[in-house]
């Protein structure tokens, strides 16, 4: 039998899950890491971590499966986008990796709009310069840690330094160099004069491939300290979302999902290229090769929910931890006593700024409405809430651009919580659907590997076979109807608070 390996490089940990040829999972192991946040905005993570949880997770799946390794044909790897690892000479990591969810890069977006040109960069890398994405910050580094710029030779993503240590390679493809801001995203190749004008020398950077292609195999190191075999192939993979998708057959027009992760998405697939003048949402190559995917971003999304997990709900970790269950379950009880609306209770997500709508770094989260007979239940279900009315304001950008989505499918974390999975119909004014298989990246990227060893023809036959519908959640016209009034005033305060934003970030 021939196995594939899917690993998913995520914010709060990675997952290794082995799969059989018809999508199946044989064994699944994840193993957590910190976050650093050394200042308000700043959002840091240790290279070493990712790496020594890959070898802890890949090489549990191998001895608990039993499988031989022999027998794990190829390997795909997902990952947190647009990270910035940095390395020197000898391949050895520079400094901790700036990671997605920082912001503290305002003025290098702001220099980098300068030199280039707002309306050149959005030709060129179908985005405008956002604090989320790797250019900034690599214009941070060189800026204000110029001797550590100077001793690097190598730039590499999250997921791709994770490739690296498993086979020596620098290399990258199509979807997570989309999110760099370095990449020609029509033309799918890096773009000289972007790097001309930022002064960032192509040698740095990795060589591109799309996400089914064989970059390498797994080096003679990295097989002694995993386990794995060095015949074992390893594809381009993706960053995670394009992962997702191929992970939930997203992969024709039409085709959407959405993800509550760390972050938030709605993301959907375009076989042409599209994208928002205004810049709002995002336009990268996706996984499946000659194609692209347009997508709305939250910063906060199961992170706010985590936030106030971690900060208020110290008594449901406890008890959790007596029943044997998880937290979310109980936080998700409480939010269910609460009623529609959260007994006008509304929340802006926005703890780590936020990018759609807004494309703002400074702006921070808000509780309005707050009231002396609010109880924590209500706070959960606001939290919940506010994460929602932020996806349905991506997915009107996405319908305003003409990517009309058919349906919409939910993965992610959150597609676990039963409460959100209600939630969403109800806010997004449309059904929602779950999936047979909740290992979403993983398996997308394990799908990308059976397309590079030959297993499957193509990304889309595979998911074909692979991935099929499974739960489907209904919308209620009342609560359709009363949620469209709270989405408008939720969508009235950020204007409102705008200029506030700005100036606590200047106290
Ligand atoms: C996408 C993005 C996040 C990260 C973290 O642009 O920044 O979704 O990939 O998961």
């Amino acid at each position: 039998m021939k196995y594939l390996l899917g690993i998913d490089l995520g914010t709060s940990g990675t997952r290794s899950v082995l799969f059989n040829p018809d999508g199946q999972v044989i064994c699944a192991k994840s193993a957590e890491y910190p976050l650093d946040q050394p200042q308000n905005g700043w959002a840091e993570q240790d290279p070493q971590d990712w790496w020594e949880a890959a070898i802890a997770t890949i090489s549990h799946v191998i001895k608990e499966s039993g499988v031989d390794p022999r027998d794990i044909v190829s390997l795909g790897i997902s990952g947190q986008m647009h990270g910035l690892v940095m390395l020197d000479e000898e391949g050895e990591v520079l400094r901790p990796s700036i990671i997605w969810a920082d912001q503290r890069t305002g003025e290098e977006c702001e220099d980098i709009t300068r030199l280039v040109g707002a309306e050149r960069l959005i030709e060129i890398t179908a985005n405008p310069a956002l604090t989320g994405f790797t250019a900034s910050k690599i214009m941070w580094v060189k800026k204000h840690q110029p001797e550590i710029y100077k001793k690097t030779r190598h730039i590499l993503l999250p997921k791709d330094y994770l490739r690296y240590k498993l086979t020596g390679d620098f290399a990258t493809e199509v979807s997570d160099a989309s999110g760099m801001q370095l990449l020609d995203v029509p033309k799918r190749n890096w773009n000289q004069e972007v790097l001309d004008k930022l002064g960032i020398d192509k040698d740095l950077l990795a060589k591109v491939y799309e996400s089914p292609e064989v970059t390498g195999h797994i080096s003679e190191n990295a097989s002694r300290l995993t386990g794995l075999s060095q015949n074992t192939l390893v594809v381009g993979g993706a960053g995670d979302n394009a992962a997702a998708a191929v992970g939930t057959g997203t992969v024709r027009d039409g085709r959407a999902f959405t993800t509550i992760g760390t972050s938030g998405v709605v993301f959907a697939h375009s076989s042409k290229l599209a994208i928002d003048p205004k810049g709002r949402v995002h336009t990268f190559c996706c996984a499946v090769p000659g194609a692209w995917h347009v997508m709305g971003v939250l910063q906060s999304a199961g992170l706010s929910k985590r936030w106030l997990r971690d900060t208020c709900c110290e008594k449901e970790i406890m008890e959790a931890e007596k029943i044997g269950e998880d937290p979310y379950v109980l936080l998700d009880k409480l939010a269910e006593t609460s009623p529609p609306g959260a007994n006008r209770l509304i929340y802006l997500p926005y703890l780590m700024g936020e990018r759609t709508p807004h494309l703002d770094p400074d702006c921070r989260g808000v509780f309005f409405g707050l009231s002396a007979m609010h109880k924590k239940a209500d706070l959960i279900r606001a939290v919940m809430e506010g994460v929602s009315y932020g996806l349905k304001d991506s997915l009107d950008i996405l319908e305003e651009m003409g990517v009309v989505p058919e349906g919409m499918l939910l993965t992610g974390g959150g597609a676990k919580s039963f409460f959100w999975r209600q939630l969403l119909p109800d806010i997004l004014d449309t059904p929602v659907t779950t999936i047979n298989s909740a290992e979403g990246p993983a398996l997308g990227v394990a799908i990308l590997a059976g397309v590079g060893a030959g297993v499957y023809q193509s990304v889309e036959s595979a998911c074909d076979k692979l991935v099929q519908p499974a739960l489907s959640f209904e919308k209620d016209e009342e609560r359709v109807k009363l949620y469209r009034k709270y989405h408008k005033l939720y969508q009235s305060l950020y204007p409102a608070l705008q200029q506030s934003f700005k100036d606590l970030s200047k106290l």
